[in-house]
């Protein structure tokens, strides 16, 4: 199908909630997608930080297609072998000593605000009930997920939200001191802000955070739907900073392109969730969890969260050196190759992604400010410098 006509056929019968670009993409393979009329692309989207392993890696279309053959779905009233292995790998490489699966981040971040209300009424403390997350944040778009989401354009119109969510400026101890009690049963933050513009979490505030946790008792629970599976150089972002938080979410890449969501806790928040208290048909079924084993293997054998960080290094420094972009780049920043570059003048962004699209670059804004550059890990240094010789071509043409 060409371009036009998936264009025609979508806007027909598939609801309206995306801004799309007027192509489809058909073909993937490591950094590079195909449209509907045979142009190539320089994916520095990926699928918004899922492809880590790029499109269509062997390993994981090999074991997608072993697994399809052998059983597609059975009911989480039995075990399935690749679940239990997948759950071992997270537990063997991150602080984690229990997995639940489900299948997308948003349901993983529901799971987490779940268990951290559950967490607390086991204690017998009915009154422990507030979860704080950050402003700018972004947790999911389901009512739970939404509520916990601190941006106010998602949440427009969707109310009533969720009660006792509170949302205080990210990286600010004073406004979470302000903010935090005996009431509250967890903090969720992301160690990157991702929707929020790429912003990094300052070791400042988590230190200080870390204090407030022992005085008030509070669930750490760290959304790693986007910075997690070696996207920021190490295989959580947590882990940038020693941290062993009680709860983390994933999605996104953990399913080498399957849709996956992953609860993931340690001590006794492991523990909270018991037989009838949660539940997902397909979650952790056989055959996302054979792609997701065969994308996790891949990440860890093939270090792609060392990559990760010396190729954001190599991807940041270059920016950075562009000294004829003084006074329309505001900063250049992120954590590994998850990268934002925020520009200065209001709304160029769009213009910019769509101007590079043309070129074969795609690249994504968030708000119309700050690029976002999320590339599969195994991207070339030879890709990543076509990438940006496309982007500053463009940006020159936009001064
Ligand atoms: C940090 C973070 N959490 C949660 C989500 C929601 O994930 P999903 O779209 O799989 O529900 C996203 C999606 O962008 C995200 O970036």
């Amino acid at each position: 199908m060409d371009n036009q006509l998936m264009t025609k056929m979508g806007q027909e019968y598939v609801m309206n909630t995306y801004n799309r670009y007027p192509m489809g993409i058909l073909r993937g393979r490591g950094a590079k997608v195909w449209d509907g009329d045979g142009n190539v692309y320089l994916d520095l989207v990926a699928g918004i930080a899922v492809n880590n392993v790029g499109h269509c890696h062997p390993a994981v279309v090999k074991a997608i297609k072993d697994q399809a053959e052998t059983l597609i779905h059975c009911s989480n009233l039995y075990w399935n072998e690749n679940q239990v292995k997948l759950a071992k790998l997270i537990v063997e490489n991150s602080c984690a000593e229990k997995v639940f699966f489900g299948n997308s981040g948003a349901e993983a971040n529901e799971g987490a605000l779940k268990l951290a209300r559950r967490w607390a009424s086991r204690q017998g403390k009915p009154e422990k009930v507030q979860v704080i997350t950050a402003l700018n944040s972004f947790h999911g778009r389901t009512l739970g997920a939404l509520s916990a989401t601190g941006q106010t354009v998602y949440q427009s119109g969707f109310g009533p939200l969720l009660p006792e969510l509170a949302h205080v400026p990210y990286n600010d101890l004073e406004a979470l001191e302000a903010c935090v009690s005996e009431k509250t049963c967890a903090v969720l933050l992301e160690t990157v802000q991702g929707e929020g513009g790429v912003l990094p979490m300052d070791p400042n505030y988590l230190a200080g955070l870390m204090k407030l946790k022992e005085k008030y008792d509070f669930l750490l629970m760290i959304d790693e739907v986007q910075t997690g599976m070696g996207r920021t150089g190490k295989l959580f972002g947590h882990q940038h900073f020693g941290l062993e938080p009680d709860v983390f979410t994933l999605a996104k890449a953990l399913g080498g392109g399957l849709p996956i969501g992953a609860l993931c806790a340690r001590g006794k928040a492991a523990e909270v969730l018991q037989p009838g208290e949660h539940a997902s048909t397909f979650g952790g079924g056989p055959l996302i969890t054979a792609a997701a084993l065969a994308s996790l293997s891949v990440i860890l054998d093939e270090k792609l969260a060392e990559a990760a960080e010396e190729k954001g290094q190599y991807l940041m420094e270059k920016v950075r050196g562009w000294q004829q972009f003084a006074g329309v780049i505001k900063e250049v920043r992120g954590q590994g190759l998850m990268v934002g570059i925020e520009l200065i003048p209001q709304g160029l962004g769009g213009s910019i992604v769509e101007a590079c699209r043309q070129k074969g670059l795609l690249i994504n804004c968030i708000h119309g400010q700050v690029l976002r550059l999320v590339p599969p890990l195994v991207i070339t240094k030879e890709e990543i410098d076509q990438g940006l010789k496309i982007l500053q071509e463009v940006m020159e043409a936009s001064l």
